[in-house]
């Protein structure tokens, strides 16, 4: 590839730079990856007006949510494991999304831990909170996290217990250590040099920052059996008044998918929803995230702003997921791939592309203002 077009150029990098495992980890969704291609098909699906004489000289990309502006309606969601893409990649991918002017959501089981991102990328960052069993290690974290001046806490809730992952089972990251298992990982490794130097080689430490202090071991494997073990399935409503006691600032629920559910949060009081259904990687069947968001913004009727994540993969699908009623969109693998191959620039590269993709997806809907796209957009 000469030059780099879109994100699925991106990923198309991504698969050639990263040791296969990581790239499956990335790109693969649970059991037959069904809702995983419903995400992406249904958002391609979404048809959009094409308006014309409506003066597009001029237009407004500007958002704010949460009382933080944005520049554009995205912002980079909560991916795992990022500082294995490149090298400390949480805080490369931090720096591109604050020099965007975008919002950053740290995932709790990132490499770098949140003190390391906020201070290395200058600014605060969103964070993103699974509820792990020992109540006293979770309220020593969010102290942690408030403490960087983090202004947002995004609550994911859609993986009581892990989806089964059928590309990570078959010698990827999830594999038993066997002897075939490892001399392929050595392979892939030494098969991949620049990702071998610049992660394996010069980017440690490789632990899980912010568990780091509850994850005794350190292999892959073990790490899974602790996420099975203290991750806690007994979550419900309730448990919403427990994260208000430790934590002070907004509460964004992640993980909705049905109309029940999303009342049920606006009961409860968090401040936010992102509709989602984990990238496919959780309940294969459940529908796209798409598909689910109108439902969802019926049931809410503006009574909290409602983030959107599955499937976008251009600023075309930001204005779909606009005109179908969320206020903003988190990206996963788009900027997952971009960093992969490319690190910040790769990034921030991305952001530049979405930002003018989403530019001519408004004025050749003749939406001027992204704060008022709405269902008029489609068609
Ligand atoms: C994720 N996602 C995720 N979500 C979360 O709340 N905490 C996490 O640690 C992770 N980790 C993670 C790792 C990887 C490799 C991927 C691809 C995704 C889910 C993520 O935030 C988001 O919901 C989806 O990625 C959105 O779908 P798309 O944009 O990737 O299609």
């Amino acid at each position: 590839m000469v030059a780099i077009a879109n994100v699925m150029d991106f990923r198309e990098a991504a698969r050639r730079k990263l040791p296969r495992l990581l790239f499956d980890y990335i790109d693969g969704g649970s059991y037959d990856e069904v809702t995983l291609r419903r995400n992406v098909a249904d958002m391609s699906a979404i048809g959009l007006r094409q308006r014309v004489m409506r003066d597009v000289s001029s237009l407004s990309l500007e958002t704010e949510l949460f009382g933080q502006k944005m520049s554009m309606p995205v912002g980079l969601g909560p991916v795992g494991f990022s500082g294995m893409y490149a090298h400390r990649g949480e805080v490369q991918a931090a720096r591109a999304a604050h020099a965007a002017g975008i919002p950053y959501c740290l995932s709790t089981l990132s490499i770098c831990d949140v003190e390391e991102v906020s201070r290395k990328s200058g600014q605060p960052i969103w964070f993103q909170f699974y509820m792990i069993k020992d109540r006293g290690f979770m309220r020593a974290l969010l102290e942690k996290v408030q403490a960087c001046g983090t202004p947002v806490l995004v609550f994911t809730v859609d993986l009581p217990v892990t989806g089964s992952r059928y590309r990570d089972m078959r010698g990827g990251i999830s594999a038993p250590p066997t002897l075939p298992v490892l001399l392929s990982r050595y392979w892939q490794g030494i098969t991949h040099p620049s990702w071998l130097w610049n992660v394996q080689f010069t980017g440690g430490p490789h632990i899980f920052g912010n568990v780091a202090p509850a994850v005794k071991s350190r292999t892959i494997g073990a790490f899974a059996a602790w996420v099975a073990a203290n991750f806690d399935a007994s979550l419900t409503w309730k448990h919403i008044g427990w994260i208000r006691e430790n934590w002070k600032g907004p509460i964004v629920l992640k993980g909705v998918l049905d109309p029940d559910d999303a009342k049920q949060a606006v009961a409860a009081g968090v401040d936010g929803i992102v509709v989602s259904n984990h990238g496919g990687r959780q309940l294969d069947g459940a529908r796209s995230s798409i598909s689910a968001l109108p439902g969802i913004v019926d049931a809410v009727q503006g009574d909290l702003p409602i983030l959107f994540d599955g499937g976008v993969r251009s600023g075309l699908d930001v204005l779909r997921a606009l005109a179908t009623g969320a206020q903003a969109c988190l990206l996963g693998r788009a900027w997952a791939y971009s960093l992969a191959a490319n690190g910040q620039a790769g990034v921030a590269q991305m952001l530049s592309i979405i930002r003018a993709e989403l530019q001519v997806a408004m004025a050749l809907t003749g939406c001027t203002d992204v704060r008022k796209a709405g269902r008029d957009l489609l068609g």
